[in-house]
């Protein structure tokens, strides 16, 4: 890690380069394809060993999920905040399940169903656009529902347990993987912070973290019972740090696309792994079931 660490060239980034506008998850698809790894998960990857690269970190975390929700063949999948839809589209191809997304974001629906289009998915996969409490679905339509880092985004946490629960079927799983703060108590404080509001401004998205318990207990409250928690911290540390090596080995073509998001990718790349480093920013995968099945 401090190999990696060392290889990343060290120069100021002006804080103007936090716009008040930027609808990141809109910014050129290109600029992420740089940036992440080939499924284009915008994610913390899991890394067993620690020396693994960027796409078998990224696989390994999307084995794990599969693992985590039980997927089998013809199961029907909820992604709720799909981004490019990179780890739907390896869930459909590796473990023949059915993908409906979900994303604010009309620029990731376009290119998830083009990119599943090429890969001859596309009878195998369904993306709306549209917030997480207007999921126009009926009840029980799934079989398993996951938010990789999407749920951040997302403030009112009952109401969507709330509603993820009534589209599962009785013993449905849900996964959640996001990063969290170390304790609930600490979370005014937190929320405070010049990163955390920089953070906010950068993504022209609402920002809304909270600890792995009150995500738990939220859980709970709605009817999904955890059933496994994994701290996966050392995953992103090592996730940022791979990332932040990426914009540095594409900076000239990052660049000539958008120098503004390239500044502000940098920015946001290097104030979540100092939160990291802090301690005071966790990272969390969290697994429940609806119950009603035994
Ligand atoms: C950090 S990206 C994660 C993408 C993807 N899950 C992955 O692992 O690559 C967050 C995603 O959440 C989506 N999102 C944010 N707020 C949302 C909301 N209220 N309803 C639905 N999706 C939302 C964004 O459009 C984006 O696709």
């Amino acid at each position: 890690m401090t190999n990696i660490l060392g290889r990343i060239r060290q120069h100021p980034v002006p804080t103007e380069a936090i716009g008040d506008s930027g609808v990141h998850y809109d910014t050129p698809p290109r600029m992420f394809e740089l940036l992440l790894d080939r499924n284009m998960n915008y994610s913390s990857g899991v890394y067993a060993r620690g020396d693994e690269d960027l796409d078998g970190a990224q696989i390994a975390k999307m084995d794990k999920v599969a693992a985590w929700l039980d997927l089998k063949p013809g199961a029907r999948l909820l992604d709720v905040g799909c981004g490019w839809f990179g780890p739907a589209l390896y869930l459909a191809e590796r473990y023949g399940v059915r993908v409906t997304g979900v994303t604010l974001s009309p620029v990731q629906r376009e290119y998830g169903l083009a990119w599943a289009e090429r890969r001859g998915l596309r009878d195998a996969v369904h993306i709306d656009v549209c917030s997480v409490l207007s999921m126009p679905y009926p009840a029980e339509s799934f079989d398993a529902t996951m938010f990789l880092e999407s749920i951040i985004h997302m403030p009112p946490k009952r109401q969507i347990f709330e509603r993820c629960c009534a589209l599962l079927r009785p013993g449905g799983r849900i996964f959640v993987q996001e990063s969290d703060y170390d304790r609930d108590s600490k979370r005014e404080k937190y929320l405070g912070d010049r990163g955390n509001r920089e953070v906010d401004q950068a993504f022209g998205y609402t920002m809304d973290m909270v600890s792995a318990g009150r995500m738990q207990l939220e859980m709970e409250e709605a009817g999904l019972v955890p059933y496994g928690l994994e701290n996966i911290s050392r995953d992103y540390v090592l996730t940022l740090t791979q990332w932040l090596v990426n914009l540095d080995a594409h900076a000239d073509e990052m660049r000539a696309l958008s120098e503004r998001a390239y500044l502000m990718l940098r920015r946001y790349l290097m104030i979540a792994l100092a939160t990291y480093r802090s301690g005071h920013t966790v990272c969390h995968m969290i697994t429940a079931e609806k119950s009603g099945n035994l």
